[in-house]
């Protein structure tokens, strides 16, 4: 009997030698990304975001606009044609949780920073039609209604310190005034702008 028809008669014997193969693949495609900077490096510029975009960030999520918006530019030609450079993994450094989506019924907005003015974003958010008449967005008219809840900013950018997002005592002592008498609206607007704003490479 061939050591080959040992092992394939043998369940036992085939499940182990199975799994150390199964192991062993797994292992030479992880580890390797553990030690590879582009993933876990800061793109040059990039920058944490300021307590004002924060907190549009957690708005963004409450909103459940990850639900109809990726923030994910694939390294295809009719995406860069759209949206611009796609996106790289040390763009997303300080963001936490991830926000990439993997639905489209609306544009992708990794780069949508600077692509519009406060106004347009302020008037698309109370009612996207009044822009884009065939839009099937929902209106956020609330948005411009509710003041920012202010209290756990310190809190929030303490955690993100933490975890390893370079926060200085100083922004986090100013934290709480830089958000004062601003609207939900002004939060939304102030993350959206600054989306994708390190790598804009455009037409
Ligand atoms: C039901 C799906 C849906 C949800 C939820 C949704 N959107 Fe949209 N969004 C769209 C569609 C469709 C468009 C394209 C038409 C338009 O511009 O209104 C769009 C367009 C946009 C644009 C313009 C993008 C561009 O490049 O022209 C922005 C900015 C935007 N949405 C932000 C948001 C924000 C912020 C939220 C959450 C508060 C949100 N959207 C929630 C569907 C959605």
């Amino acid at each position: 009997m061939s050591l080959q028809d040992k092992a394939e008669t043998k369940v036992g014997v085939l499940i182990v030698l199975s799994l150390v193969v199964v192991l062993w693949g797994g292992l030479a495609q992880i580890v390797p990304l553990f030690f590879q900077n582009s993933t876990t490096e800061p793109v040059e510029g990039l920058r944490p975001y300021t307590a004002l975009q924060l907190s549009g960030r957690d708005i963004y999520i409450r909103e459940g606009c990850v639900g109809c918006h990726s923030q994910m530019i694939r390294p295809f030609r009719a995406e860069t044609e759209r949206y611009g450079h796609y996106s790289v993994a040390g763009e997303f450094v300080y963001d936490r949780p991830f926000l990439w989506g993997s639905k489209r019924t609306g544009p992708d907005l990794h780069r949508v920073g600077d692509r519009y003015s406060d106004e347009w974003h302020r008037a698309h958010l109370i009612n996207p039609r009044d822009l884009v008449p065939e839009s099937i967005m929902p209106s956020y008219p609330w948005l411009d209604e509710n003041k920012l809840d202010d209290d756990s900013i310190q809190a929030k950018m303490r955690t993100l310190i933490s975890l390893g997002v370079p926060y200085t005592e100083d922004d986090v002592a100013n934290a709480t005034a830089a958000i004062k008498d601003k609207t939900e609206m002004d939060a939304v607007i102030a993350y959206l702008q600054s989306l994708g704003v390190q790598l804009k490479v455009r037409r």
